[in-house]
């Protein structure tokens, strides 16, 4: 579904992606790990076609989507879930989601029916529709903000650190979330700190280091053969096909 091939970012003098090969096929859901700096969230950002410095091919489905603006690739049908977790603080709850179901604005009653669906994955966010999205907890934030990305109905979700920061209650909500996603038919690519949970729920993994893919394969096999702690402290994979 996703391909990536030569995938070079740039931050003025430096160099965050360095030739990132990947692909998430139909019904995955790939992780995409790696320490602090490695280059996951430059990653995601720039298949949501967010960075200007990249150089690389992106094709959805066979068809070249780099050099999109971000809107035309929502419409496309990637969505991705920033980890800076962003809400409209002042915006309510609803109003929230109807910026993220913007695609469906010429269908009409679309955008009710993809409402419902979401209200009824996340029923907290039915209870706080009216309340300013600035005033939910870390927790609730995160689930807006992922219901927003679905409100576009997308084919693939890019979801980058979704338990960042949260309780591990809160956390553990957020996997089966995720595993419930997946198993609706949602081809997802996850980045995570929290190596040992996504590697349990995911198909493959790739493990970034230094803005390169250091290891890549199937989920277990990669948290059978790869010595996670070394790459998140630098080091080179051990074992791992790359
Ligand atoms: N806007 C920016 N301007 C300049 N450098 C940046 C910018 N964003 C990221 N970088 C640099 O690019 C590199 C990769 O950053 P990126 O955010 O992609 O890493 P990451 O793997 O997502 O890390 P983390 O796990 O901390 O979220 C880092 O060295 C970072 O300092
Ligand atoms: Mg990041």
């Amino acid at each position: 579904m996703l391909r990536v091939s030569g995938l070079h970012v740039r931050y003025g003098p430096i160099a965050a992606v360095k030739g990132v090969d990947l692909e998430v096929r139909r019904g995955e859901l790939v992780a995409l790990l790696g320490a602090n700096g490695a280059g996951k969230s430059t990653t995601l950002l720039a298949i949501a076609g967010a960075l200007a410095g990249r150089q690389g091919r992106v094709e959805l489905d066979g068809e070249a989507i780099h050099g999109l603006t971000p809107e035309r690739i929502v419409r496309r049908g990637i969505a991705m879930v920033p980890e800076t977790r962003d809400v409209f603080a002042d915006l309510t709850v609803l109003e929230n989601l109807r910026l993220g179901g913007f695609v469906h604005r010429r269908t009409p009653g679309a955008f009710e029916e993809e409402l419902e669906r979401q209200m009824d994955l996340f029923p907290i966010l039915r209870e706080r529709a009216h309340q300013a999205a600035g005033t939910l907890s870390g927790g609730e934030q995160q689930q807006l903000v992922i219901a927003r990305a679905l409100m576009s109905r997308p084919k693939l979700l890019l979801l980058d650190e979704p338990s960042l920061g949260l309780a591990p209650l809160i956390v553990e909500h957020i996997f089966a979330l995720i595993g419930r996603l997946r198993e609706s038919g949602l081809t997802i690519l996850l980045v995570e700190q929290n190596a040992a949970q996504a590697l349990a729920r995911a198909d493959r993994a790739y493990v970034m280091a230094l803005g390169t893919i250091a290891a890549a394969g199937p989920a277990a096999e990669i948290a059978a053969n790869t010595d996670l702690e070394a790459i998140y402290f630098g080091g080179k994979a051990r074992g791992a096909r790359a």
